[in-house]
């Protein structure tokens, strides 16, 4: 028998079934793309449902009851994916992708790349929603934003750090400006490789 007993009731295979539209459709982007640019700018993508635990908390956080409705209507996040690409263009160009692709309305955009969180975060963040009822949250971002990114999440929950809470944010942020600055550096490089090819 179906389990009914959860937050998302019995809605749980149709956000398997919305996640693996999405990415099945990455996988035809990156095809495409390898076909006309001669290389795959995806380094990794990785799809979850949001767990059970993290959505109740996520409820209470924003002061909404614990329901299916809730989960699936309030909160945009209960499918997630995450696309990591080499280089910052990339992120861009897949982006475009998938606005022009009419497969889904998009909700809110957050170009965290063009400004960054104040703690140095980078990423482009999509609301979509699927089929009219389901949201899904894309995070695009480089290599080096995911790297950042892991790194800090780590580090939020280390709660000890003392009286040395503001030298551990600037360092923190520090790093993520030094990354994003390579970023511009390796996308020069792509470029001027390109470059070349097309000569
Ligand atoms: P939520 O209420 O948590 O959804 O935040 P929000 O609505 O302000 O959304 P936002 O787009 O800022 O963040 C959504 C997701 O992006 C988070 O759940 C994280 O996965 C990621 N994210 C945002 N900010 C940070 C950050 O400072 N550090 C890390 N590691 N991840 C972040
Ligand atoms: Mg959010």
């Amino acid at each position: 028998m179906e389990n009914t007993s959860g937050i998302y009731g019995n809605q749980k295979p149709e956000l398997e079934r919305v996640i693996n539209q999405i990415l099945l459709h990455i996988t035809q982007i990156r095809r495409d793309m390898e076909s006309k640019l001669g290389m795959d700018p995806v380094e990794h993508c990785l799809g979850r449902i949001k767990s059970e635990e993290s959505m109740r908390e996520k409820c209470r956080r924003k002061g909404l009851p614990e329901t299916t409705e809730s989960a699936l209507e309030k909160i945009f996040d209960a499918v997630g994916v995450r696309i990591v690409c080499a280089f910052v263009d990339d992120v861009f160009t897949i982006r475009n992708y998938i606005a022009d692709s009419g497969r889904y309305e998009i909700i809110e955009e957050k170009d965290y790349i063009s400004r960054a969180k104040p703690n140095g975060y980078r990423s482009y963040h999509m609301i979509l929603r699927v089929d009219g009822k389901y949201h899904a949250e894309i995070q695009l971002r480089t290599i080096s934003m995911d790297t950042w990114a892991a790194l800090e999440h780590h580090l939020k929950y280390k709660k000890k750090v003392g009286g040395r809470q503001e030298l551990i944010i600037g360092e923190l942020k520090r790093c993520a400006d030094e990354l994003a600055s390579t970023d511009l550096s390796m996308q020069t490089i792509r470029d001027m490789i390109l470059e070349g090819d097309s000569r």
